[in-house]
């Protein structure tokens, strides 16, 4: 029973007619891949493409075999004929260009004369810009020399 005995000052309930949207807390979380790295050369190899769109391609299409940072212990690393390489080995960084890992990308690793394992994206060729972008990512996961020691799985030199 709503009280309305003692006056308009005192609380009386009513309920909201329209309580709107729950707050913010309680809504759902959907599970979105976040970007690895924010990093500012994506924003200029990229040209404009978004950094959660190339991070949930590194995600969902790359760090499966590379791992997350890309050091070559992703999930399914451990199943291919050739283990991918340590991307953060600042001696390979230092010793491809920009175009071989675009092209690795796009076409597969037996394009660029390596082994057969690594697929081609041919849907990426038609999107340079985010080409681009993932070239940028796979920089920025380089250690400079100082700090980086190489992984104790997989292939030592690599
Ligand atoms: C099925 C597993 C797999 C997936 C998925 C994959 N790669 Fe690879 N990647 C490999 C393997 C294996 C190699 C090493 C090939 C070799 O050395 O013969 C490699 C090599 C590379 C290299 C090094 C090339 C070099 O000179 O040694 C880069 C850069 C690279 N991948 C980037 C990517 C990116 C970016 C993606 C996502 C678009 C991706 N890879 C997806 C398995 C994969």
């Amino acid at each position: 029973m709503l009280v309305t005995c003692c006056g308009p000052e005192r609380p009386v309930y009513r309920p909201d007619p329209d309580p709107g949207p729950p707050p913010a807390a309680a809504r759902p979380v959907t599970a979105r891949a976040r970007p690895v790295t924010a990093p500012a050369q994506v924003q200029t190899r990229g040209k404009g493409v978004g950094l959660t769109e190339v991070g949930e391609v590194w995600v969902t299409r790359c760090a499966t075999c590379h791992g997350l940072q890309g050091r070559g212990d992703g999930t399914s690393a451990g199943i291919l004929a050739t283990p991918p390489r340590d991307l953060a080995n600042p001696h390979w960084q230092g010793s491809v260009t920009d175009e071989h890992i675009a092209r690795i990308i796009v076409e597969g690793s037996g394009a660029v004369g390596l082994s057969q394992t690594m697929p081609a994206n041919p849907d990426l060729g038609l999107r340079p810009g985010l080409v681009g972008a993932l070239v940028g990512l796979v920089r920025e996961l380089k250690i400079p020399a100082d700090r980086w020691t190489p992984m104790l799985v997989g292939p030592p030199s690599r």
